[in-house]
């Protein structure tokens, strides 16, 4: 059961059939255009939408909105430092910006940065800073139906083959995502950690974990790997093995906005931190208020908590069991903050280039007014180039909905599976140059 109980609550929006028909067509097939106040069921993202605890609350009540030197910092460091170990505490109001004072700090015009998978913000800046991002996931990760515990994991061998071909020089960090978000929401086991890191060591290269989910990497070592560690020390083995990391703090921080760059290297440190003043702000609050600084420090404790981890983990695994058990595909194993629909077995009459998992996303919304995200062609397709994987995230707020708001997306996803073959392809009508899902607008195919 939950490890907690509610003090505040929020109405939820309820539309007709007709209303939802109506906001679809004039948000263009987009989801990220329709306003909340239509969406029921809400699973766009785990992203910023976690819901703060009585402490956190309380937390915002202690800000010290000093410009230089706010106490808040100071505990916000002293907590990032004891989770993670790294010298350099640099606080950010989200993960993207990390990425962005790191690489634009690193990475140079024909730069080649491996990942298991890369976000698509991740991605995006790397581009924009003139390199290359490459996927080096083991290929089961590819493979929708592969049940293996860690899916999440690097394949060593591709990480030697981009080595053998650019040279280290022209690899300046290699990251690794954990949990994988694009390939599933899965866990890097702590042995392939390992190995990446004595890959990097001896080549010389920096090694960055993108640590957006890292509680949740940690509770799958525990519970999968077995590992007897507590879940904070097998969070410090991780982080012990590398040089530094990006943090998004709307997953793992608990908070609606936040995160941090967290790093060894001096030199690099004091680049970041001067690009942090230029974009960002001080570097005692970086973008963030004093109280949100609070508030993100508690997050960071809260969730190391095993019995918070154990009810998380095992309330997306459930929901995710409930609908492989009514027969809709998803990919397994579960992972950590979402359940992932197969959009090509759901729909295998969509062609590829009518965006089979938008329309799935479309159809979830018009069933039952929930609000999905595609992962596939419409987010990474590049011309007739498509990714390996079509799927729908179903990302779970956290500690925001209750076992029966998720049967009620089990029973509206079950019903739409039976009706799958009334669901019809998309064809863009706009597409922005860069991260096109976000602002894409298209319409049904005749
Ligand atoms: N890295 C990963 C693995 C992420 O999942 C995200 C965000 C980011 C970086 C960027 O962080 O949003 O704070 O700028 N993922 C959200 C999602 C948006 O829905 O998965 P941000």
């Amino acid at each position: 059961m939950e490890p907690f109980k509610i003090k505040a609550v929020e109405s939820i929006p309820f539309t007709s059939r007709a209303e939802r028909e109506a906001a679809l067509k004039e948000a263009g097939y987009n989801l990220f255009s329709v306003p909340s106040s239509k969406i029921t069921i809400d699973l766009l993202t785990d992203s910023g939408t976690s819901a703060m605890s009585d402490r956190q609350w309380g937390a915002l009540m202690v800000g010290d909105e000093s410009y230089a030197g706010s106490r808040n910092y100071y505990r916000f460091e002293d907590t990032v430092r004891r989770i993670t170990g790294y010298k350099h505490i640099i606080p950010l109001h989200q993960g993207r910006v990390a990425e962005n004072l790191l690489f634009s700090s690193c990475v140079q015009q024909g730069d080649h940065v491996p990942n298991n998978i890369h976000f698509d913000t991740t991605k995006a800046n790397i581009e924009h800073n003139g390199g290359k991002a490459i996927d080096c996931v083991i290929d089961a990760a590819y493979d929708p139906q592969a049940e293996i515990p860690f899916k999440g994991d690097m394949d060593l061998a591709k990480l030697d083959r981009v080595l053998a071909a650019v040279g280290r020089e022209r690899i300046p960090l290699v990251l690794l995502t954990i949990t994988n978000n694009s390939g599933g929401g899965q866990p890097v086991s702590l042995n392939n950690a390992t190995e990446v890191s004595s890959w990097c060591r001896r080549h010389r290269i920096p090694f960055f974990y993108d640590a957006c989910r890292f509680a949740e990497n940690a509770y799958f070592c525990k519970a999968r790997g077995r590992l007897d560690d507590d879940i904070p020390t097998i969070a410090r083995r991780f982080f012990d093995l590398a040089d530094g990391c990006t943090m998004s703090a709307k997953k793992d921080g608990l908070v609606n906005m936040g995160g941090f760059v967290a790093l060894n290297d001096d030199g690099l440190a004091e680049k970041v931190t001067n690009m942090l003043i230029l974009i960002e702000g001080f570097p005692t609050y970086g973008g963030l208020a004093g109280r949100d600084l609070e508030a993100m420090a508690q997050g960071l404790e809260e969730v190391l908590d095993e019995r918070y981890l154990a009810h998380r983990i095992g309330q997306v695994r459930d929901f995710g069991h409930a609908l492989r058990d009514a027969g809709v595909p998803i990919l397994l194993p579960v992972g950590g903050h979402a359940v992932y629909l197969d959009a090509r077995r759901f729909l295998p009459h969509i062609p590829q280039e009518q965006f089979p998992a938008q329309a799935l996303t479309c159809a979830l919304y018009i069933e039952g007014g929930i609000r999905a995200v595609e992962i596939g062609g419409l987010m990474f397709g590049v011309g007739d180039t498509w990714p390996a994987l079509e799927l729908v995230r179903l990302a779970v707020p956290r500690r925001v909905y209750t076992k029966s708001h998720l049967d009620y997306v089990v029973q509206t996803a079950t019903r739409l599976f039976e009706n799958r073959d009334t669901i019809r392809g998309l064809r863009i009508t706009y597409q922005a140059p860069v991260l096109r899902h976000f602002t894409a607008q298209l319409k049904p195919v005749e």
